[in-house]
């Protein structure tokens, strides 16, 4: 699969994710390629720490809003659920630097990350509400921990774009950078912790997201049956159709007309 690529040295395995013409939209495909890539390099005892970044002018706009019209995930197991797991299990950190588009999953599975790199011109989005659909990654329980309830509410229920410093004000980022130092100061942080040792720093992890991994698990299996009836709803299908026709979606056309009083 070229749509994720992997080097790995010096115990960091790089992780691009590489559809930069589609902004690194992320595919089924793409979901079971990562979730391979992480299970295999939580147990394979080289690798220490991997590292996230994507090709082009974008970290990730987030799942493919085709393969929603095409293929959306079911109840049980599907790839983005396979994905979800493998991260909220992976006992190593997870560096991202991130550029660009930041959009849906593209911001949420940063959620799962150690630490956030973003460079200043990221626009980060969770336009969840836009396409008719909920929150992921068990994201709706990650990120108002993170920032409060009621900025958490504005971002969802809003949708819109936010930018680099904004997200590190609301402790989304570790730290916001120009554009060329973004994935050499991401490396350098990476490699600092691969010289680290190995398994205290496996603890550490474990130590410090020992509460969040319990109800992080709550909140995917939450989110996964509202989102298994959203993603296949009339609202959603006109959301899909809409950012494909390139035009605002209509969903009050969808609404039951209002009753007439008899006069
Ligand atoms: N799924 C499928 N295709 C996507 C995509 C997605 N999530 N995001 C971008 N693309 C495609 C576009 O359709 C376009 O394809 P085309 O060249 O065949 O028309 C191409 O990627 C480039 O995107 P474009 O919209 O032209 O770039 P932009 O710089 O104007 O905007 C984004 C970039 C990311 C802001 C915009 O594409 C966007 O909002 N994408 C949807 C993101 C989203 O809602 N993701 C959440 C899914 S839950």
């Amino acid at each position: 699969m070229t749509d994720i690529l992997t080097e790995f040295s010096d115990g960091v395995l790089r992780v691009e994710l590489n559809r930069p013409e589609k902004k690194n939209a992320l595919t089924g495909a793409m979901y079971a390629r990562l979730a391979e890539i992480h299970d295999e390099a939580d147990k394979d005892e080289t690798v220490r720490v991997v590292l996230w970044h994507g090709a082009g002018d974008s970290f990730s706009a987030g799942n493919d809003i085709g393969d929603f019209q095409t293929n959306p995930p079911k109840a049980g197991d599907s790839p983005q659920a396979r994905l979800t797991e493998a991260l909220i299990n992976f006992g190593k950190p997870i560096v991202a630097a991130v550029h660009g588009s930041a959009v849906g999953g593209g911001t949420t599975m940063l959620t799962h990350c150690d630490f956030v790199f973003a460079s200043e011109n990221t626009r980060f989005q969770v336009p969840f509400i836009n396409l008719a659909l909920t929150p992921e990654f068990g994201s709706s329980f990650a990120i108002p921990e993170r920032v409060g309830y009621l900025r958490a509410a504005e971002l969802f229920f809003l949708g819109e774009p936010f930018n680099a410093a904004h997200a590190a004000e609301l402790g989304l980022v570790t730290r916001v950078l120009p554009e060329p130092a973004l994935l050499p100061t991401a490396t350098a942080i990476a490699r600092k912790l691969a010289a680290k040792p190995a398994g205290t720093l496996r603890t550490h992890k474990r130590l410090l997201k020992r509460g969040f991994v319990g109800q992080v698990r709550e909140a995917v299996e939450a989110e996964a049956k509202e989102f298994v009836e959203r993603v296949r709803s009339a609202e959603a299908k006109e959301a899909f159709s809409a950012f494909f026709e390139k035009r605002a979606p209509n969903f009050r056309k969808l609404e039951p007309a209002p009753e007439r009083k008899a006069a």
